[in-house]
């Protein structure tokens, strides 16, 4: 009977486990859907927020319901003084105590929003539109994505290299600001492997919805491993066609503005594209990262993502084909 019952409650809790996985897929960008302390926290807060507020919605518009529906003069009997109690009472000191309550509630919060102690420390920088990832302590620079190992404190240096933007990633943590000149302090940390989008928070200009950014968070060894491969040394193409390609992004001005580790492109304009090829999407979240997008941004990028600094590349089909190819081995 109780090895029974402890197997249907495995199965429940592996049920409830594939549920909440499914959770996290399904809703990769919201706040009611908490993988970390913190946001477990800002979800429990919005839940109570709704509960008392709506309590205090519905009493208000009954009592407005019963004044509406009752005539002056039903009641001959009542005291006029009754009335100035229920004004006092009701209308000042109900709201005085909700409201006090509510804001007492909410600062006692701040205690769980103190930076812990990082593990490691990653740079982000916002740009007009994207976000640049710099792992101080690993030496990767990469874009628009960020891996983490579960349970790992992350600490984060927030700047932007233009305007104001915030980061955001809603299952994770609350909002900061990326200030240009000024480095926020910042962490993220995440409970269970998933991917968790990110959004800019602050309207930054034209492209301000279009720049996402994606937390990959994985098991700690997948992580190590991640690290290494981004750390051994950059081999050179070894398909002809990505040797050609090769010559293309150097011919066609590509290391202008878009760096690759191992080469002499080393421009900080555009993203790194040292690891380009393992990136999940292109323009922060614009395309997903496939062969013909790829190549779709390369010759249009005015026409996926209006006013991003990135000019159109005009070039011959075999060219294109060779430095997609090349693109596509940075990985
Ligand atoms: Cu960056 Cu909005």
């Amino acid at each position: 009977m109780t090895a029974s019952r402890g197997c249907s409650r495995g199965r429940w809790l592996a049920a409830l486990a594939a549920l909440t996985a499914g959770c996290a897929a399904e809703h990769p960008q919201s706040a009611l859907h908490p993988a970390s302390p913190e946001s477990r926290e800002v979800a429990r807060l919005w839940w109570v927020m709704l509960a008392v507020y709506g309590a205090v919605t519905l009493a208000t518009f009954s009592l407005l319901a019963v004044a509406l529906l009752r005539r002056r003069g039903d009641q001959p009997g009542s005291p006029p003084g009754g009335s100035v109690r229920f004004v006092v009472v009701a209308g000042i000191v109900v709201p005085t105590v909700i409201l006090v309550g509510m804001l007492v509630h909410s600062l006692r919060l701040n205690a769980a929003f103190r930076p812990p102690r990082g593990d490691f420390t990653v740079r982000v920088t916002g740009h007009q539109w994207w976000w640049e990832v710099r792992y101080l302590d690993q030496g990767i620079v990469t874009a628009n994505e960020l891996h983490l190992p579960v349970g790992a404190v992350v600490r984060l240096e927030l700047t932007s290299a233009d305007v104001i933007h915030s980061f955001w990633v809603p299952s994770l943590n609350g909002k900061m600001d990326a200030l240009p000149e000024h480095a926020n302090a910042f962490w993220l940390r995440a409970e269970a492997p998933g991917v968790y989008r990110g959004q800019c928070a602050e309207f930054c200009g034209l492209q301000h919805a279009r720049m996402a950014i994606d937390i990959v968070a994985m098991p700690p060894d997948e992580f190590e491993r991640w690290v290494a491969r981004r750390r051994a040394p950059r081999p050179a193409p070894d398909a002809d066609e990505a040797r050609r390609g090769r010559d293309v992004y150097f011919a066609a001005g590509c290391d202008a503005c878009h760096a690759v580790q191992g080469t002499s492109a080393v421009a900080t304009v555009g993203p790194d594209l040292t690891h380009v090829g393992s990136r999940r999407t292109l323009g922060a979240g614009t395309v997903p990262n496939t062969r013909g997008d790829l190549a779709g941004w390369i010759t249009h990028p005015q026409r996926l993502k209006p006013g991003n600094l990135m000019p159109a590349t005009r070039l011959e089909p075999d060219e294109l084909h060779a430095l997609v190819r090349y693109l596509e081995g940075l990985r």
